[in-house]
């Protein structure tokens, strides 16, 4: 069973009398599998708050369905396994980190020894086990985003929903929130978390699905992107003359000197051998043979230059699957 489904969701703000009414999803569909983590990319204003706010149950989508865990989104059954992270995080600043896990442990359900234990349990994860005292009023703002994330992880959910974790963080902060996250994968936990900041994206998830004008446009598996062999590949090679390229014309796609390093870019993988093999005959030495493979923001910005969104037939992948809720039943699934 995924951990997360969600098919077909529209939704369209209706706005006051000054605000026309703003079609804001348009059939969004995508899935988590359990232990996975998946990536939902869009650029501002491209549906991804909203889109988190419906599978919470926060907000109704006008149709469409989400499940969790095959739980209807909002229901008990569903909430009990997510943990939270908003956008823009509000924290009570005069509560200590101890007292404000206490507060949200309690809002979980926990209590007594459970609570304390996993309060003491989280703290560590997060890296905050010396500022179990200290008023959030005085914490940075990676310490204030560790601290959401032990919220979210406080009542031990399977299912981590994190709105912009990165976001505002320095290099330190994003390095230590994606190994609490990489930790939480290990554990089996499946994480789904929005961004648009890309190499955070491609250091971390196994899929990422990317949202655009209300439409998930693609949806792509980091391995497939960085398949070896799916790109071309550069070699550097020194004491090669202009000649000894010049024969490779057929196998190659261009190539350029600098001082007395060739750079030269094979058209397809199968070549490599050839062009590696006539160079080293012909004397040259061979100092680096690079796989070019795509990046997700090559795929980001293409998706993003590219025509009007419209949506992807169907979710990402070939078959539906039924869902439980009333959206589903809406949508005459
Ligand atoms: N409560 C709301 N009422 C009206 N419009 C909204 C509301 N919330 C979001 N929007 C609009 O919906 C669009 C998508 O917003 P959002 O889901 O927050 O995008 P993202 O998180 O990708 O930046 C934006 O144009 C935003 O202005
Ligand atoms: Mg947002």
């Amino acid at each position: 069973m995924d951990a997360l489904a969600v098919d077909g969701i529209t939704k369209t703000y209706r706005g006051d009398l000054s605000k026309g009414a703003r079609e804001v999803l348009r059939g969004v569909s995508f899935f988590a599998g359990e232990g996975e983590i998946l990536g939902f990319l869009g650029s501002n204003g491209a549906g991804k708050t909203t889109t988190i706010k419906i599978v919470l149950g926060l907000v109704r989508p006008d149709s469409g369905g989400v499940s969790i865990f095959g739980r209807k989104a909002g229901s008990r059954g569903a909430l009990a396994r997510i943990g939270y992270l908003p956008e823009n995080p509000w924290f009570f600043p005069h509560l200590s980190l101890g007292e404000f896990l206490d507060y949200c442990g309690r809002m979980s359900g926990l209590t007594g020894k459970i609570l304390s234990s996993r309060c003491e349990e989280v703290m560590p994860l997060v890296g905050l086990e010396r500022s179990s005292r200290q008023k959030l009023k005085s914490f940075s703002k990676g310490m204030l985003q560790r601290a959401g994330l032990a919220q979210a992880i406080l009542h031990d959910p399977d299912l981590l929903i994190l709105d912009e974790p990165f976001s505002g963080l320095d290099p330190l902060g994003r390095k230590m929130v994606r190994d609490i996250l990489l930790d939480l994968k290990r554990k089996g936990k499946t994480i789904f978390f929005s961004s648009h900041i890309l190499p955070d994206m491609e250091s971390l998830c196994d899929r990422a699905c990317i949202i655009r004008g209300g439409v998930v446009v693609r949806s792509v598996s980091l391995d497939d992107i960085f398949r070896i062999g799916e790109g071309k590949v550069e070699i550097t090679a020194r004491g090669c003359g202009a000649a000894e390229i010049k024969a490779l014309d057929d196998y190659i796609d261009s190539a350029g000197m600098k001082g007395d390093e060739a750079f030269i870019t094979v058209k397809k993988q199968e070549y490599v051998r050839t062009v590696v093999r006539h160079l080293y005959n012909k004397g040259a030495e061979i100092l680096r043979i690079v796989n070019q493979h795509r990046t997700l923001e090559d795929i980001f910005i293409g998706e993003i230059a590219g025509a009007p969104a419209q949506a992807k037939n169907g979710a990402d992948r070939p078959e539906k699957e039924p869902l439980c809720g009333s959206g589903a039943k809406e949508a005459g699934i």
